[in-house]
Order: structure tokens, then C-alpha cells, then sequence
């Protein structure tokens, strides 16, 4: 067998060889994949037009060199080094005083289980948007169009009346994810990932560039450019700023510890994280680009002030305004393919990923391959995922979820790993040592530094923020017994789904693992 491989106790719980990236572009694709997702698209232009518009790409930038990119590091070195699901490498990183240590890879799990099953219903609205962008079914009421016709949304609550509008494409969202994830990785996930990122590439800068010729894109650029110091000094800002990283750059729950488990054991670990870093943030920019120049044109059209306009964020922004100026827009049924399409093939293949990390954590701990848990696991899923949102109550339970999985569970995660794997385990040395035998980047005491002090401060410090407004102020009126059932609910679920699968026996014991080779041989497997 060869260096590249391992042998079989070495790279996996099962008794065959872990998968691999059939290359190091193939797994830079998908981890741009991952990382460009309904993030960049829709959150991304809206968020940094509330926080200081030129202003936030300061507090952004720090953001991605404070923490995201120090996580992004440690995510991949976690995932290559104990090289597992996250639920497999935190318990062999936590060795054996720590085996109680996988409870933090199942609590990432859970958090992608939440995403997953409301993260395919978006896709699904995008995909019935693409279809409609053609005829323009929306009407001149996109947003009567989207609530009340499409979503047929009822007040909050728990309805058990489907939309068949809804849930025959978010089945098919799921039957398509499922035969992607049942394939493998390099068959399954890579192949998807290295069609449908160039198509996204080419279809996304096809709109910007057309967004920009429009009347009015200047104005619209010069509203999410033009900076306003004084947010810097606002708090909120940053945390958003923190979030808004952590989201868009899928780190810390679980996906690029899982994603770079499936690397060779010689591969370069960092600079394939800094191109990805950058390249997500580049998308990310870019779309706020394409974004603020159409809304730029849709002021122009009504004679108004950007300021005036309503629904610039997430969901009001993708499926209430954008149609609402696709109509208006010569060209315009053209112009929606592309960014309906776009949203999905961005949405889609980040999907991939966050349910990669599922599928992989029962793959190890049950001893099941990728098909078997893509049937078994995925279709548990995917039923939850219809139950919850496709019927009249989906669009109000999307928004709930959204908000606590983000802004309390990933942010938890990220809290605990930093502190329970720099302080706790003292694992900071190690894991420094592992990223420089096979990287051409180096790391040293400055990213150990980051990752245990500053983003753990941070990120901390918002966690306790954002709880207080939540306890103190709800959310978005809902009345306070849906929140406690469907936010916090959806954080004891997190907790409780990660205590039990913990508890659960392995198919075949996790800790007969031969670790990587020490840091002195990778360097010499290196030359
Ligand atoms: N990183 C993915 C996104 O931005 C999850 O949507």
C-alpha cells in the first residue's frame, strides 16, 4: 500500500481505506464550494450595507484574519491529522483521557443536521424561482406573490397543512443531494462540485457584470461603499462581522474538519485555506457588487433613495425585491435564470457539505458505507425536512432555526473547540507542528495566540450578547412560547442528539488508530 493511502487502521473507523480527493484541486473546489453558499448571496450585500456599508469590510477583514481564516487552519489541521468525521477526530485528539471529546464532534453534527434540513428548503424556493423567472409568474406583488401564494404562510406555529408547491421541490432538492452523497466523495461530492462551481463562476459574473451597466448601479455602489466610520465604534457591527465569517466560510461546524479528513496524507494543508479564504471572500464581495448595483437601478426606477428601499436582506432580498426588479428589467427573464440559478448551484453544493459531515460521523461511528448512510440517515432527514418546511408554517420556523443554529450553536462550537483543543488539551503545539510538516505555509505562537485568545474573547463575548438580546427583546415579534420551542428547542436538540449519539457503541473501536507519523517523519515522507 502506499504512503498516499495508509493502511487501512490508520486512516479509518471501518476496516476499508478511507476515501479520497481524487487531487488537491478537486478538494480546493469543494471546499469553495462549501464555503460560497446562500451566505455570500444573500446575506452577505444586506449585512454589510446595515453595518457601516464601506466601514464593514474593515471589521469583515478582521474578522477573516482574526478568526476565520486561524478556525479555517485548525478545522483542516483537526480533520487531517486525526483524520475523521468530527465526532471521530476530536475523540482521537482528546486520546485517552478524553474521549468525551467526540460530544463536541456530534454537537457540530447536529448543528449541520438543523442547517441541512432547512438549508434544502431554500435551495428548493430557488429552484421554483428559477422555473418562474421565465414567465415572470410573481406578478407585480412579489411579496403578496411569495407569502401568501407560494408559501401560503400562516401565522407562527406548527401547521400540518403542505404546500405541494414547496414540497415536491424540496423532495427532489433532497432525492438529488442524497444520490450525490451516496456516490462518495471523489465519484459523488468532487464530481458535483467541479461541475457546478465554474457554471456558478460564469453565471454569477454574467449578472454582475450586466448589474453594473444598468441605470442607477453607480448610486447602488456608492450606498453599500460609501463607509460610516462611526458603526466601528458599534458592537453589533463586529459580531456581525464575526458571524457573518463564520457562516460563509463553514467553519466550525463540522464540514472542513470532515472535508480535509479525505486528504492524502502529504497534503498541503494551508495555502489550499488561504485560497479558499480568499476566494470566498472574493465571491462574497463580488455579489455584494452585483447585488447594490441592481438595487441601484431599481431606486433609479422608482425615483427613490436606496434608503427607501425595503427588504435588503436574505430572504426579502432574494424572493421579494429581486423579482420585484427582474420585472422591471429589459432582459429581465434572463437576468432571474441567472441569479435563481446561481442561488441554487451555490446553495446546492454547500448542502453537500454540511450534509458530508452527518454522513460521514455514521459512516465511522456505525461502520456503514456512504450509500447506506445516504438511504438510511438522509431520508430520516429529509422527512424532518418536509415536515418542518413545506408546510404553511415554513418560512416563520426557517427563519427561528436560521437564527439560533447561527448565532448560539455555530458560535458555541467555535467557542468550545478553540478553548477545549488550545487550553484544555494543549493541543496548539501539536497541531502547529502537523500544518508545518506538510504545509508551504507556516503557522507559529501568532496563530496559536489567535485561535486560543482573541477568537475564543470574541466570539465569547458575542455569544453573551446575542443571548441577552434574545431573552431580553425575542425575535422578529414572534410570541415567546414559539421561540422557546422552535430557537431554544432547537439548541436542546443540538445538545441532546450530541449526548446520545456519544453515548452509542461504535461498530469498530475508534481508538485502534494509528496516529500520523510524527512531524520529523512527514517532514521526511515530504521530500
Ligand atoms: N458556507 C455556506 C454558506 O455561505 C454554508 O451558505
Amino acid at each position: 500500500m502506499s504512503a498516499q493511502q495508509g493502511s487501512p487502521s490508520s486512516t479509518t473507523v471501518a476496516s476499508r481505506p478511507r476515501e479520497q480527493w481524487s487531487g488537491q484541486l478537486g478538494f480546493i473546489l469543494s471546499a469553495i464550494g462549501s464555503a460560497v453558499g446562500l451566505g455570500n448571496i444573500w446575506r452577505f450585500p444586506g449585512v454589510a450595507y446595515e453595518n457601516g456599508g464601506g466601514a464593514f469590510l474593515i471589521p469583515y477583514l478582521i474578522a477573516l484574519v482574526t478568526a476565520g481564516i486561524p478556525i479555517l487552519f485548525l478545522d483542516y489541521a483537526i480533520g487531517h491529522r486525526f483524520r475523521g468525521s468530527a465526532p471521530t477526530a476530536f475523540r482521537r485528539l482528546g486520546g485517552k483521557a478524553g474521549k468525551w471529546l467526540e460530544s463536541l464532534g456530534w454537537f457540530q453534527v447536529w448543528i449541520c443536521i438543523v442547517i441541512a434540513i432547512y438549508y434544502a428548503a431554500v435551495v428548493a424556493w430557488a429552484a421554483s424561482y428559477f422555473t418562474f423567472s421565465f414567465d415572470l409568474r410573481w406578478g407585480d406583488d412579489t411579496q403578496g406573490f411569495f407569502i401568501t401564494e407560494f408559501l401560503q404562510t400562516s401565522d407562527p406555529g406548527f401547521s400540518s397543512q403542505f404546500v405541494p408547491a414547496v414540497l415536491i421541490p424540496l423532495v427532489l432538492v433532497w432525492v438529488a443531494v442524497l444520490a450525490v452523497l451516496g456516490s462518495g466523495i471523489a465519484k459523488g461530492v468532487q464530481r458535483a462540485n467541479v461541475i457546478f462551481l465554474p457554471l456558478l463562476v460564469v453565471a454569477f459574473l454574467i449578472l454582475v457584470v450586466r448589474a453594473l451597466f444598468l441605470d442607477g448601479a453607480m448610486t447602488g455602489l456608492d450606498a453599500l461603499f460609501t463607509p460610516d466610520f462611526s458603526a466601528l465604534s458599534n458592537p453589533n457591527v463586529w459580531i456581525a462581522a464575526y458571524s457573518q465569517i463564520f457562516f460563509s466560510l463553514s467553519i466550525a461546524f463540522g464540514i472542513m474538519i470532515t472535508y480535509s479528513s479525505y486528504r492524502s496524507r502529504k497534503a498541503n494543508v494551508t495555502a489550499p485555506a488561504l485560497v479558499v479564504a480568499f476566494a470566498n471572500s472574493s465571491f462574497e464581495i463580488i455579489a455584494g457588487i452585483g447585488v447594490f448595483a441592481t438595487l441601484g437601478f431599481f431606486a433609479f426606477q422608482q425615483g427613490v433613495g436606496i434608503d427607501e428601499l425595503e427588504g435588503l436582506t436574505g430572504v426579502g432580498l432574494s424572493f421579494i425585491t429581486f423579482p420585484a426588479i427582474v420585472s422591471q428589467m429589459p432582459g429581465g427573464p434572463l437576468f432571474g435564470a441567472l441569479f435563481f440559478g446561481s442561488l441554487v448551484m451555490a446553495g446546492f453544493t454547500s448542502l453537500l457539505s454540511v450534509l458530508q459531515v452527518v454522513s460521514s460521523a455514521f459512516q465511522d461511528k456505525f461502520g456503514i458505507t456512504a450509500r447506506q448512510a445516504s438511504i438510511r440517515v438522509g431520508s430520516a432527514l429529509a422527512i424532518v425536512s418536509v415536515l418542518l418546511f413545506s408546510t404553511t408554517t415554513g418560512l416563520i420556523a426557517l427563519d427561528t432555526v436560521d437564527q439560533w443554529a447561527n448565532n448560539i450553536g455555530i458560535v458555541a462550537a467555535a467557542i468550545a473547540a478553540t478553548i477545549l483543543v488550545i487550553w484544555v488539551f494543549r493541543k496548539g503545539p501539536e497541531l502547529a507542528g502537523h500544518l508545518n510538516a506538510v504545509s508551504t505555509f507556516k503557522v507559529g505562537r501568532v496563530w496559536q495566540l489567535l485561535v486560543g485568545i482573541l477568537a475564543p474573547a470574541v466570539l465569547l463575548y458575542m455569544l453573551i450578547q446575542r443571548i441577552i438580546v434574545l431573552v431580553t427583546e425575542g425575535y422578529e415579534g414572534y410570541p415567546l412560547w414559539y421561540l422557546a420551542v422552535a430557537g431554544w428547542g432547537t439548541i436542546a436538540v443540538i445538545v441532546i442528539g450530541a449526548i446520545t449519539m456519544t453515548v452509542l457503541r461504535w461498530k469498530h473501536d475508534p481508538d485502534d488508530f494509528t496516529p500520523w507519523p510524527s512531524t520529523t517523519a512527514l517532514k521526511e515522507l515530504k521530500k
